[in-house]
């Protein structure tokens, strides 16, 4: 091995190579937004190592121990790193462990889909499956997914995702992510974790955490600045618990197996090497018993990241392809030297193998049959080294009959924001019908023909990024509305140039019922889109949507328009208008996207989807904007996320603006009605913080410090620029690599005691402390359908906490109930403890405050026709 790439990087940007253990996050004592300047994050250690009582995980770990105890310390070190970019068939690969014929894991993107991979389904994006505010469907399609990755061979779905949360609406990849409510994320992560581990594949949950922007998400070199570390996010402890954690913890309650950290800071440290973050919020008060798995290339620094918490480094090289490591070979020299306790590999390890028997990976693993760097059949096992030549591709078909499923979803996920005089549903005998925008139609390049969607041509049925699958086939609005209409005697014409001025009037005034598409995209940093860094640079619709629908319906009376974006846009130049007869946002909703518009448009689906975000008419009406120039010369930005819980509803609600629609708005083909709302308080004891000491660490083996017995075996066959666990020197200096080895350690104080430690009283169990979830009251509510069609409709439950930093409402519970025409539906919710107390950042707890507490449901956050007050 000769010095590469890393050392080059390193030695150009020594402040990479973080050893500063005192950096965490999240500040206990920053009470206050606002507060926030020169934000810091407290040490916590030692690590918290599995708890082995840990409620659902008990099998798990006893399992999970048993099998790390065989394992020898190159073994334990194998499962915890990846092999390194491109090394083997999957984006993420750690070594395997060919003594006991264990495979290593395989790890592989994305939250909608298999990525990189054939005969595979496009499932909507999680941002357009939050708007069906449907807990069957999160869970369905949740259940897809894990079948899909499954039947791949993948260890590891690299989804759901709720960190960005969604802070502000340019973010780019907030898409990928369910709603910037924390509530209607979190039932969404958990039963989208359920459904993937109930497939047998473990969910990984992520980006952990505070990870709301593309810009400056990584140190690197930027081509209009120069290097700029990377940005910090900087949170109180209040808003922390009460916003960002929040989905988070929902999903450790539901078992995720793995979370992923993030690329960016959170109060001035790395979130993988931050122990405030990690080990003490997220393995210390959540009580999450998965392993933590870096995101690519996350991971800044060796001993540092492993005693604050990380578990398994991705890809594993510290730069793709450099050939080296902060783990591999360096965290067997890091255990051999002392640095770091076996305990804490163990752990790691553990934690591993814990979520793998957790989902039944024992049952349910088939060997990996595709491979993420080539669609050809035959080419290389090794696709960096371009070694292992043969069959990579066995183009398993895992799709099934999931396209029923998806069609139904993305109907479902269809809000009509929308519908003066009955204009929908169309009856599909109109006379002449001109369909407008290149969002109607097929791409010139096909679905796929943009890496990772890095475009935004054609339909637009996905963000862009890593976030994506390939379409196995994409069902164009313009498609499936001729095929609803061809044979009914009308007319049907296009014109998909949204510049075609001439056109556009001439078809306009000869229609009698437009319909325009439009969209906005946005995506991951590394790709550019019409100058969009993966941020969006403006709420505006693209290409020249806004004029489009201002052209088309200045024509033609009777105007429909289809938004298909990745989040709010600006439409108030038009939704007064009296010629736009209706509006639809039908979000990204994957491979079956016309015939779900089609559905809905021609009545088959009465549209029941809700807004999981507002549309305003100002991009500052949602808070401070992103950052998109550095602010701190080449330090990182500092992102104060000063407006602590308000943001979307919340910050129009606290600021008293109308938003054009609201979160939680969503119309039907017919109409509710709301009465009879019951409050019903129900014993439950009283709040106890948990207390007591944990159990000692396990030691599970007890390796021998010898370093000629971790040396290259003679007869390995090398995978160039792989990431092993061997050492090259008995020497461990000249073994690591690294011209700093052994100097200036200062290890935090009680980084290495496996003694047992003091619980944190807001923890407990997976997702905090169990009573939180404790039932206090249960409401109940009567919803007639008034019309003569059957419809759905999601009544919602928003309780007001009453304090003067509350928010005016926030969503708490909510189902979608389908109700017959003339009929009635009783709405049941559960408020839990948690539902009602706010985030006590003295007590490092959650309590009830005294404020009058008041709860109410309606059809929006802003149509709340019930009300009561909770008494306690
Ligand atoms: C937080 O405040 C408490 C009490 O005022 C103090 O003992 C503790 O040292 C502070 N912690 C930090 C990290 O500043
Ligand atoms: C570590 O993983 C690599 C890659 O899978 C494998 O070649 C090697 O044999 C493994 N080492 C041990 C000690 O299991
Ligand atoms: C060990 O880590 C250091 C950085 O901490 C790096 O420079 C070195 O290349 C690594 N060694 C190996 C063998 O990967
Ligand atoms: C298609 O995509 C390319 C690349 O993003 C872009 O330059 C071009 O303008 C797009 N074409 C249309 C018709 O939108
Ligand atoms: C907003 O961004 C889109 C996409 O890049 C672009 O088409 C549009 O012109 C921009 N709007 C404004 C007002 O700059
Ligand atoms: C509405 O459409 C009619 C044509 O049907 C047109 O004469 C009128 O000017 C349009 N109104 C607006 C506000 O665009
Ligand atoms: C819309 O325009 C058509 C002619 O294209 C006309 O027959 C109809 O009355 C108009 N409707 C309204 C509500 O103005
Ligand atoms: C009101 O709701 C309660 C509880 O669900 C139910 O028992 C009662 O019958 C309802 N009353 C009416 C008038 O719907
Ligand atoms: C390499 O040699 C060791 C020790 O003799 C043996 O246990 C192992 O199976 C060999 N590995 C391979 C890949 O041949
Ligand atoms: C132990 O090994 C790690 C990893 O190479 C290195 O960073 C650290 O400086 C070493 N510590 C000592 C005390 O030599």
């Amino acid at each position: 091995m000769t010095p590469g790439l890393a050392h080059f990087f390193l030695s150009l940007f020594p402040f990479l190579r973080v050893t500063d253990y005192s950096t965490t996050p999240v500040g206990p004592n920053s009470t206050t937004p606002g507060d926030l300047n020169n934000a810091y994050s407290p040490p916590y250690y030692p690590s918290p190592w599995v708890d082995s009582s840990a409620e659902g995980w008990q099998d798990a770990v006893t399992r999970a121990r048993a099998f790390v105890s065989q394992l020898t310390l190159l073994e334990k070190v194998n499962l915890t790193t990846g092999v390194g970019w491109e090394g083997e068939a999957c984006v993420g690969n750690t070594g395997a462990i060919p003594r006991l014929g264990f495979p290593g894991f395989c790890a592989q993107d994305s939250p909608l889909g298999v990525r990189f991979a054939d005969y595979v389904s496009a499932f909507p994006a999680g941002g357009t499956i939050a708007a069906s505010w449907d807990r069957g469907e999160f869970y369905r399609r949740g259940y897809q997914m894990g079948v899909e990755h499954r039947g791949k061979g993948v260890d590891v779905q690299l989804g759901p995702v709720v960190g960005p949360l969604g802070r502000n609406p340019k973010g780019g990849r907030n898409w990928e992510g369910f709603s910037p409510d924390p509530v209607l994320s979190g039932i969404a992560v958990a039963e989208t974790v359920k459904g993937i581990q109930d497939a047998g594949v473990i969910a990984c949950t992520k980006h952990y955490i505070l990870n709301e922007q593309e810009h400056f998400r990584s140190p690197g070199q930027f081509e209009d600045f120069g290097f700029v570390d990377a940005i910090s996010s900087n949170v109180d402890d209040k808003t922390l618990h009460e916003l960002y954690l929040w989905p988070f913890a929902d999903a450790v309650r539901a078992g995720t197996g793995s979370i992923m950290c993030s690329y960016n800071k959170a109060n001035n440290s790395q979130v993988c090497q931050n122990s405030y973050l990690q080990n003490y919020i997220l393995k210390g008060e959540l009580g999450f018993q998965g392993f933590i798995m870096s995101d690519w290339d996350a991971q800044h620094s060796g001993v540092a990241s492993t005693l604050a918490g990380l578990d398994m480094t991705m890809p594993g090289d510290s730069d793709f392809d450099s050939g080296f490591s902060f783990w591999g070979a360096n965290l067997t020299l890091s255990i051999i030297n002392g640095t770091v306790p076996e305990w804490r590999l163990d752990d790691a390890a553990t934690r591993i193998m814990a979520a793998y028997y957790l989902v039944g990976r024992d049952k349910h693993a088939v060997p990996v049959n595709f491979n993420s760097w080539s669609r050809d059949t035959y080419g290389y096992q090794h696709a960096f080294a371009e070694t292992g030549y043969g069959l990579i591709n066995q183009h398993v078909d895992v799709r099934a009959d999931h396209y029923k499923a998806i069609r139904v979803a993305s109907a479902k996920s269809t809000v009509l924001l929308k519908n003066l005089n009955g204009a929908l549903p169309l009856k599909g005998n109109e006379k002449n019908t001109a369909i407008f925008g290149q969002d109607a139609g097929d791409s010139q390049y096909g679905p796929n023909g943009c890496a990772d969607r890095g475009c935004d041509n054609g339909t637009l049925a996905m963000g862009w990024g890593s976030g994506t699958a390939d379409f196995p086939y994409l069902v164009t609005p313009l498609d499936a509305i001729k095929n609803e209409l061809a044979g009914n005697g009308g007319i049907v014409q296009s014109v998909t140039d949204n510049y075609a001025w001439a056109q556009i009037m001439s078809l306009a005034k000869q229609a009698s019922t437009a319909i325009v598409f439009v969209n906005a995209d946005s995506g991951e940093g590394y790709i550019t889109v019409d100058g969009n860094a993966g941020d969006r640079n403006n709420l505006t619709i693209w290409q020249g949507g806004e004029t489009l629908v201002q052209n088309v319906s200045a024509y033609c009376n009777n105007t429909i328009v289809v938004i298909h974006s990745v989040g709010p846009v600006l439409i108030d130049s038009f939704s007064n208008s009296e010629n736009v007869t209706a509006i639809l946002w039908a979000g990204l909703p994957g491979q079956e996207s016309g015939n779900a518009i089609a559905d809905v448009l021609y009545g088959r689906v009465n549209p029941g989807g809700k807004l999981p975000f507002t549309f305003g008419t100002n991009a500052s009406e949602y808070g401070p904007d992103l950052i998109y120039a550095p602010t701190n010369g080449n330090e990182s930005p500092q992102d104060n996320f000063e407006e602590g819980v308000f943001i979307d509803y919340r910050a129009f609600d606290q600021k008293n603006i109308t938003p054009v629609y609201e979160f939680g708005f969503g119309l039907s083909y017919t109409t509710f009605s709301y009465s009879n709302l019951t409050v019903t308080k129900v014993a439950a004891q009283a709040y106890t913080p948990n207390s007591g000491l944990t159990e000692p660490a396990p030691v599970l083996g007890n390796s021998s410090t010898d370093p000629s017995q971790y040396q290259w075996p003679s007869n390995l066959t090398y995978v160039n620029k792989y990431i092993y666990p061997y050492l090259n020197s008995t020497d461990l200096k000249e073994a690591s690599f690294d011209p700093e080895y052994g100097l200036n350690y200062t290890y935090p104080e009680g980084a290495t005691d496996g003694s047992a430690q003091p619980k944190i009283a807001a923890g407990g169990g997976p997702g905090g402390n169990p009573q939180l979830w404790d039932v206090l009251f249960t409401v109940t509510a009567t919803i007639t359908n008034n019309g003569t069609v059957a419809g759905d409709e999601v009544p919602q439950l928003y309780i007001s906490l009453g304090g003067p930093t509350d928010p005016v409402v926030a969503l708490r519970n909510f189902e979608r109930l389908s109700i017959a025409p003339g009929k009635t539906a009783t709405f049941y919710a559960d408020v839990t403890r948690r539902d009602v107390s706010n985030w006590d950042t003295a007590s490092q707890n959650w309590v009830v405050t005294n404020y009058t507490k008041t709860v109410h449901v309606g059809s929006s956050s802003r149509k709340l026709p019930l009300s009561a007050k909770l008494s306690f």
